[in-house]
């Protein structure tokens, strides 16, 4: 299927599954190459979850283990409107070597909004892994660690990712149709 209709949109394919599996493999050996110690791995839902069992399989670190989360926002009780909170940390994750497993980075905000969650649990390192990066809209200066590929500013879809919450099951990434 080399064109796919999602809703009113036409996608066709940007990265094929080989070689998605080809850029999975090569983000999961510069993990393992890393020399981080007893990983606990963070997968950003809903997004990430194919991304994070692919690596996963390919991680050969002793004692590593997975986690995910979810970043809501509700509405505040205050006047200030939407709160950020990430559901699913309930453990103790204080002195833990965390890697941050994120199917794309756009701007940046979902990310940084993350990294300062995750430091107010007083975790010893953090470490940033992506599938996708989108360079020329990237506004932050937290540093990324792990690339997959990076991409120019098109909209992309499958592996994982959604557009309007559909197309997450495709399994080449595939992107809008101009
Ligand atoms: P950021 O906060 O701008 O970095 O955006 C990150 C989030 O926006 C990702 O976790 C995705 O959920 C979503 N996103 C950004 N670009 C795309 C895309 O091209 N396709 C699907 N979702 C995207
Ligand atoms: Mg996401």
């Amino acid at each position: 299927m080399n064109e796919v209709n999602l809703k009113d949109k036409t996608f066709e394919v940007f990265i094929s599954d080989t070689e998605i599996e080809e850029i999975v493999h090569s983000i999961s050996n510069q993990i393992n190459n890393s020399g981080v110690k007893d990983p606990l791995f963070i997968a950003v839902m809903n997004g990430a979850f194919l991304f994070a069992a692919d690596v996963m399989r390919n991680i050969t670190i002793s004692n590593a283990e997975i986690s995910f989360i979810k970043l809501s926002s509700y509405e505040g009780t205050e006047t200030t409107g939407k709160v950020d909170e990430l559901i699913g940390v309930s453990d103790d994750i204080s002195d833990r070597n965390i890697i941050v497993l994120e199917d794309i980075i756009d701007t940046g905000i979902t990310l940084e909004k993350i990294i300062s969650l995750l430091k107010k649990e007083e975790v010893a390192d953090i470490k940033v892994a992506t599938l996708l990066f989108k360079p020329d809209s990237y506004t932050k200066d937290i540093h990324i660690d792990f690339i997959g590929k990076s991409i120019p500013n098109d909209f992309v879809v499958g592996y994982g990712l959604d557009y309007d919450e559909i197309g997450r099951n495709l399994p080449h990434i595939y992107k809008l149709k101009n």
